[in-house]
C-alpha cells in the first residue's frame, strides 16, 4: 500500500523525516531537483547531530563537482556545507571523472563495501519528473530495466539538463526500508497519477519503485495530488518526525 500524504509544505514534511533518519545514523539516498533542495536547506537549519549518517546520491550528472548542474554541489550547498564539521553527515560523492559507466561501477563498489552485496538503504528521497522519471531512470531508456547492477551509467538523459548521468537502480530503491517521493506543483499532477494512480502506467519508471519489504510514501502538495482519487490519500500529513527541521514559530 502506498502511504499518500497531502500537505501545504511537502518539503518541510520530508525534511522532518530526513532529519530523523539522519540523527539515527541511517544511510540515505538523496535526489537532485528543486523540490528536494528546499528540504535539504530546511534540514541544514537543525542543530541536531547528523554525523553518524551517510548520504548517497540517488543519481548524479556527469559534470565536474563545481558545475552548477552537479547534484553533489547542490547537496553540499543546500545541506552539508552549512553544517559544522562535527555534526555533518558523511556525503558519498560520485567520481564523475570516470565517465558514466566508470562512475557507476565505482559507486556500486562503494555501496557494496559499505552495505554489503544486497544494500538496504534506510531512506531514499526521490523526486518525480513530469515524464515520470525518477533519479536518472528515464522512460524508454535501458537503466529503468536494470535488475542486477546497483548503479548504471546513463549516456543520454531523457530531460534537461541533457548531460550523461549515473543512477542507482530499481534493485537499490526497491530494497530500501523507506522510499519517499517529494512532489510539488500542478505540472506534476499527471505524472503522479500515472506513476501512483490505480492502476499505474507500467511504462513509466516511477511506477516500478515499489519497495517490497519497505514503506513507500508520497508527500505531495494539493496541486500535485489533484489527479489522484481522493480515497487514495491516506491522510493529511501528520508531523511524522520526532524532531522538526522548521525553525521555532514556523507553522506547518
Ligand atoms: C536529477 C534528479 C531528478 C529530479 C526530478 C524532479 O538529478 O535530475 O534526481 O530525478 O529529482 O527531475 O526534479 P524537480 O523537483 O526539480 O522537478
Amino acid at each position: 500500500m502506498i502511504d499518500i500524504r497531502v500537505t501545504s509544505d511537502p518539503a518541510a514534511a520530508v525534511a522532518d523525516l530526513l532529519l530523523d533518519v539522519a540523527c539515527a545514523g541511517g544511510h540515505i539516498a538523496l535526489s537532485g531537483g528543486s523540490t528536494p533542495k528546499r528540504a535539504y536547506e530546511l534540514v541544514s537549519r537543525s542543530d541536531a547531530d547528523m554525523s553518524a549518517a551517510t548520504l548517497w546520491l540517488g543519481d548524479e550528472r556527469i559534470v565536474p563537482a563545481d558545475d552548477e548542474r552537479s547534484n553533489l554541489r547542490m547537496v553540499r550547498g543546500a545541506l552539508t556545507d552549512r553544517l559544522p564539521e562535527e555534526r555533518r553527515p558523511r556525503l558519498m560523492p560520485v567520481d564523475t571523472t570516470l565517465g558514466p559507466d566508470g562512475a557507476a561501477a565505482a559507486y556500486e563498489s562503494l555501496l557494496r563495501e559499505s552495505l554489503g552485496n544486497h544494500p538496504r538503504l534506510d531512506l531514499a528521497v526521490m523526486g518525480l519528473g513530469p515524464d515520470c522519471h525518477t533519479a536518472s531512470l528515464f522512460p524508454g531508456k535501458p537503466a529503468m530495466h536494470e535488475n542486477r547492477r546497483l548503479a548504471v551509467g546513463v549516456p543520454e538523459a531523457g530531460m534537461e539538463p541533457m548531460v550523461a548521468r549515473m543512477t542507482l537502480t530499481l534493485p537499490v530503491f526497491n530494497s530500501a526500508r523507506e522510499v519517499v517521493f517529494l512532489v510539488a506543483g500542478a505540472d506534476k499532477a499527471d505524472a503522479v497519477r500515472r506513476a501512483f494512480g490505480t492502476p499505474p502506467d507500467e511504462s513509466v519508471p516511477a511506477a516500478h519503485v515499489r519497495p517490497g519489504a519497505g514503506k513507500l510514501m508520497l508527500v505531495l502538495d494539493e496541486a500535485a495530488a489533484a489527479e489522484l482519487a481522493s480515497e487514495a490519500v491516506t491522510s493529511p500529513m501528520r508531523r511524522a518526525g520526532k524532531r522538526s527541521a522548521r525553525g521555532p514559530g514556523e507553522a506547518g
